[in-house]
């Protein structure tokens, strides 16, 4: 009898295994599931990873190549060589084409706010090198790129807008100007504002205000989009939740645009993904530089189920949520907020394997969970 049972139980394990969804199908109904690609998988470099890539995802965010240091180094000098290869990758897939970013203090070329001499350029100026990057940018691939990252981080720690060049020269209209001109560009892409840390509720105080405004002058605002670069307990599951509601409460769609989980201790209580911070590296902030141990395996994936089964609730308000890397070998985590660690952030491992969140995540959409 008990061998008998076993034996039905293996067939059905093995037929569950063979049915198992992807992630993109089996979150089909609810949002779109994403992943940002470097510039090796957007040259094609990674059959193996390209494969991955097609199987699981439908949607896809560029690591790097839309940022303006690489598409617009200098004046007048566009490269769109790379970016022109991710729209069509993306195309050919039938994917959900994510365009990130038009407006951020980083990555951004010192000639941007710069005269001939070093000077800062004035407003008039720097408000026609903004409209003109984003009409040459977003009107190259319009009808294409479906949603943009129109500004990156605006929102600063301290309760307000960020101080950054953009802010400095332009003011605090510098952020419905990027969303105007990007509107004018493509009228039909989906238009996003994206930042870290909204969990937090000064943060997410200040962007719900700043949405708002946008709302009431007029200024059309999709989505917001939490990045999402967080870690096996922090941030804690209500306050993410107090935030996505509390952007869906504007009408915006509401995205977790870069998600990775740090399985690594935390150095210095750094949250976020401020890319300027970076601590020492100490033996006891990178415990596994080998593998990663079974229990922690385990905690990843509840982590992930916890995840997902917030979001999964939220289905009506999240329209994607999009994975920052393919698989650990490729995260920028290994390098942030501490540089040569080894971290373990995604659903796959360096060997493109699904690891056991992977399966959690799957579950949490099969209503196993
Ligand atoms: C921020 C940016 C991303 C990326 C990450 C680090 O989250 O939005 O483009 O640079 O930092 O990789």
């Amino acid at each position: 009898m008990f061998r008998y049972l076993a034996a039905i139980a293996a067939l059905l394990m093995v037929a569950g295994c063979a049915a198992r969804a992807t992630l993109k199908e089996a979150y089909s109904k609810d949002f779109l599931v994403g992943v940002a690609l470097n510039k090796e998988q957007i040259e094609g470099k990674r059959h193996r990873e390209t494969a991955l890539i097609k199987k699981q995802f439908d949607s896809i965010t560029p690591e790097n190549v839309l940022k303006w240091e690489k598409v617009h180094p200098e004046p007048n000098v566009y490269n769109f060589e790379l970016a022109d290869k991710y729209v069509e990758f993306g195309k050919k897939n039938n994917m959900f084409i994510v365009g990130h970013t038009l407006v951020w203090h980083h990555q951004t070329p010192r000639w941007v706010f710069e005269d001939e001499n070093g000077k800062p350029v004035d407003r008039d100026t720097l408000l026609k090198r903004m409209k003109d990057h984003i009409f040459t940018v977003v009107g190259r691939y319009k009808g294409r790129v479906d949603g943009w990252d129109v500004v990156n981080e605006a929102v600063s720690s301290g309760g307000r807008l960020r101080k950054t060049r953009w802010l400095d020269i332009i003011g605090d209209d510098y952020i419905a100007k990027a969303f105007e001109y990007a509107r004018e560009a493509d009228p039909n892409a989906e238009l996003y504002y994206n930042d870290y840390d909204l969990w937090i509720k000064g943060h997410r105080v200040v962007a719900v205000h700043l949405v708002k405004n946008l709302q009431a002058a007029g200024v059309r605002v999709d989505g917001v989009g939490l990045q999402g670069h967080w870690t096996l307990d922090s941030p804690p599951l209500n306050e993410i939740e107090a935030t996505i509601e509390a952007f869906a409460e504007l009408g915006v769609k509401v995205m977790i645009t870069e998600l990775d989980v740090s399985v690594l201790p935390s150095a210095s209580n750094v949250t976020g993904a401020d890319i300027s911070k970076n601590f020492e590296l100490r033996k006891e902030l990178n415990p596994y530089p080998n593998r990663l141990p079974a229990e922690m395996q385990k905690k990843l994936a509840k982590r992930y189920a916890d995840l997902f089964s917030l979001f999964y609730k939220h289905a009506d308000a999240i329209s994607r949520v999009t994975f920052w890397g393919l698989h650990d070998g490729v995260s920028w985590r290994h390098n942030w907020p501490v540089r040569g660690r080894t971290d373990y952030p995604l659903l796959f491992d360096s060997h493109c394997r699904p690891k056991p969140a992977f399966g959690a995540v799957i579950k949490v959409a099969e209503g196993d969970e």
